[in-house]
């Protein structure tokens, strides 16, 4: 099968990237990198989450930080949304889409949100409801569908089994999430088969940790199957707080370099990513986990050494 002539990423650092980060981080940060992300093209960033800041205290300033960014007509600014509560809170920030996120292992389900697979669904029952009278879009992730912290393999079938609950709620586009990063290429493709069953192919994300580094190989492992979306963080910012020893996600700029040799386009500007990269990086005292994006950064240091 040909790959996708365009994909869609999806930037998730700085929620996803930054909300396991132990140093609370000031919003006016978490608001220059939005903006930065915004001006190199991203079409769709997820901001933060409205959820309970005793869970994950750095996303407390959910509203404070979608206030503030300058946003730009067409791009899709999401955030993520537990339950009633998060919606009024997402509603009221005006974001663009919402991002509800269940899990396919019961395990996970009670670390990570405190209720069952069941009750997180019945939980998003009536957002979901409020988001379409709303006309806000609304996405769905399945956490540990490649594998769990505290249980171990997930089944294909237990990924297809909350892709259809999800689709019965209304969700209109689904990512399947390795929180972990254990997946490998067959079985993230035996994974997306099952959430296939139930979402067309151009409603379904991938959403790969790069704890195992895997995640550049089964990104391309979905290419090949046609899926043309995925959420990618800058700098490979991430983890989730509910999951330990998880890293971050793949990193866009190692997802940008794939793509653009592999002639897909994005329509993101590929070096101000890197920029944002390094830069991030530096606030937070740390190198960057994207080797293109440090292979670049490296390349080109001397260049602007000399410039300056
Ligand atoms: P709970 O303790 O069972 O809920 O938590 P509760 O209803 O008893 O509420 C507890 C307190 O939190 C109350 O405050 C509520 O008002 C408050 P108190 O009365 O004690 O002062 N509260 C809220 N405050 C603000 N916004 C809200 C909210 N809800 C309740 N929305 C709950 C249940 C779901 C709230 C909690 O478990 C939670 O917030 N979990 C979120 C965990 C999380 O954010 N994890 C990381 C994101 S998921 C992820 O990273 C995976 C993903 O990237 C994909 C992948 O890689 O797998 C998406
Ligand atoms: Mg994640």
């Amino acid at each position: 099968m040909a790959l996708p002539g365009k994909v869609h990423i999806v930037e998730v650092g700085p929620r996803d990237g930054l909300q396991n980060e132990k140093q609370m981080i000031p919003a006016a940060v978490k608001v220059e990198l939005v903006d930065r992300l915004t001006a190199a093209g991203f079409p769709n960033i997820e901001v933060t989450s409205f959820v309970s800041p005793k869970w994950v205290p750095q996303m407390a300033d959910g509203a404070e930080v979608m206030g503030r960014i300058a946003r730009k007509p067409g791009i899709t600014y999401s955030v993520l949304v537990p339950n009633m509560k998060g919606f009024e809170g997402a509603l009221a920030a005006k974001a663009d889409e919402i991002v509800v996120f269940a899990a396919a292992s019961e395990a996970f389900s009670r670390k990570n949100i405190n209720c069952s697979i069941a009750e997180s669904i019945e939980r998003f029952r009536p957002v979901c409801e409020a988001a379409r009278a709303h006309g806000l879009r609304i996405r769905g992730a399945i956490s540990t569908a490649l594998g769990c912290p505290y249980q171990g393999e997930v089944e294909p079938a237990a990924v297809g089994y909350v892709a259809r609950l999800m689709k019965e709620l209304g969700v209109q586009h689904i990512g399947v999430a390795d929180t972990i990063g254990t997946g490998t290429p067959r079985a993230t493709q035996a994974a997306m088969e099952a959430a296939l069953a139930h979402y067309a192919i151009g409603d379904i994300s991938g959403h790969f940790h790069d704890t195992y580094g895997q995640a550049l190989a089964n990104i391309y492992a979905c290419l090949q199957m046609g899926v043309a979306s995925f959420d990618t963080s800058v700098a490979g910012l991430g983890g989730c707080p509910y999951a330990k020893g998880a890293t971050g996600n793949v990193a866009t700029e190692d997802v940008l370099y794939l793509l653009r040799g592999l002639g897909i386009d994005t329509g993101i500007d590929f070096e101000q990513v890197v920029a944002i990269g390094q830069w991030i990086s530096g606030i937070l005292g740390r190198k960057a986990f994207a080797r293109a994006g440090n292979a670049l950064a490296a390349r080109s240091a001397p260049a602007a050494a000399a410039a300056a």
